[in-house]
């Protein structure tokens, strides 16, 4: 591509606690990729607390922007337009990059393409092949959602399970809290499992036999039991280092067989010769090591997202390409969807 020809996205995300924006070129090569992360805010209250998130974002949004046309070495003026999620997340912090990029599609006069977070982050799975992975089952597991798809082509997804309470990134957060870890829980948990015994104790697998929908809240709430002693129960063993890293890897465990015991399920009873895995539990060893073995005994192709873009980003907005070129263009009056994909009942 010449420079002359070369058109450009401007992808903005804000759906959670992460203000994030870059810069794709129409090759869907990355040309920058800018995260401000709101960790340290949310840290002392062991979640995101959504007012707190929607004010850090409209702190953020400008400056990050900024950042991304910097670093991709572009002005405004070079976009061709504007990506940005509007689904689903958490409302007030939706609406911050909504109504920036809709400033700057109105603005630049360029077209404003909407992104749907869930499928953005399978997009990552498909930005690091370089060859068609479709049609897939896709695993989209963070701490907002646990979701599985068929994936008939880039854009078809037809949602085959979900969870029906706690997302597996939510129980890895608030395991961590009442293990005494920091936030986000996910890699704190993945740490202390290291020192662990993943055999010391052992959780329940919930719903592992049963279809290909999932429920973790159980599981969060039996390393709660271990920690405080089960409600009328005998007191718990003394805590010790050496006890929260191995319930840390017992929990990870549990977790890990269950989300790769419901995708053999899915490819299988899918007969899909590929299974893509993003968001941010993707970044989990643990997990990534795990589908690669059983994808092997399957003789399927594991398609994972590349570690950088399995936390929330704006990269994955590289999905507004696929939209623009079949001429899925927004109004300026699009609204943010909040709500969640449901598991159908
Ligand atoms: O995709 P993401 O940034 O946000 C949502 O869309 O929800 O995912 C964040 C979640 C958090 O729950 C965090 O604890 C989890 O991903 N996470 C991990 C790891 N890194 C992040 N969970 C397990 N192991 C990790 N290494
Ligand atoms: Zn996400």
């Amino acid at each position: 591509m010449t420079s002359a020809d070369a058109r450009f996205l401007l992808a903005i995300e804000s759906s959670c606690d992460e203000t994030a924006a870059a810069v794709i070129d129409s090759g869907r090569h990355v040309r920058s990729n800018i995260v401000a992360s709101q960790h340290e805010l949310h840290r002392r209250f062991g979640g995101v607390v959504p007012e707190v998130a929607s004010r850090a974002h409209v702190r953020h949004i400008l400056p990050v922007i900024d950042e991304a046309l910097r670093v991709a070495k572009l002005r405004f003026e070079d976009m061709s337009a504007i990506g940005v999620v509007t689904e689903p997340g958490l409302v007030g912090s939706l609406l911050v990059g909504l109504t920036a990029a809709k400033t700057l599609a109105w603005l630049l006069d360029v077209p404003l393409v909407t992104v749907n977070h869930i499928q953005a982050h399978l997009y990552a799975c498909r930005m690091a092949a370089d060859e068609n992975v479709f049609p897939a089952i896709g695993l989209v597991v963070s701490g907002g959602h646990t979701h599985l798809f068929d994936c008939r082509s880039v854009v078809e997804y037809e949602l085959i399970g979900a969870t029906l309470d706690d997302a597996a990134g939510e129980a890895f957060d608030k395991a961590a809290a009442s293990l005494g870890l920091e936030y986000p829980g996910g890699p704190a948990i993945e740490r202390a499992a290291l020192s662990g015994d993943p055999d010391a104790l052992r959780f329940p697998r919930p719903m592992l036999s049963a279809g290909l929908d999932f429920s973790f809240s159980g599981l969060k709430t039996a390393v709660l039991y271990e920690f405080q002693g089960r409600p009328g129960g005998p007191p718990p063993p003394e805590t010790s280092e050496q006890r929260v890293c191995d319930v840390a890897a017992g929990f990870q465990e549990a977790v890990v067989d269950v989300l790769v015991g419901k995708c053999e399920r899915a490819v299988r009873e899918r007969r899909r010769e590929y299974l893509l895995v993003g968001g941010g539990v993707a970044a989990n060893t643990r997990l990534r090591h795990r589908l690669s073995e059983m994808c092997r005994h399957e003789k399927i192709s594991l398609v994972l997202s590349p570690r950088e873009y399995c936390t929330d980003n704006a990269a994955m907005g590289a999905i507004a390409w696929e939209s623009l070129e079949r001429g899925h263009v927004a109004a300026l009056d699009v609204d943010v969807t909040p709500g969640l994909l449901r598991a159908r009942r």
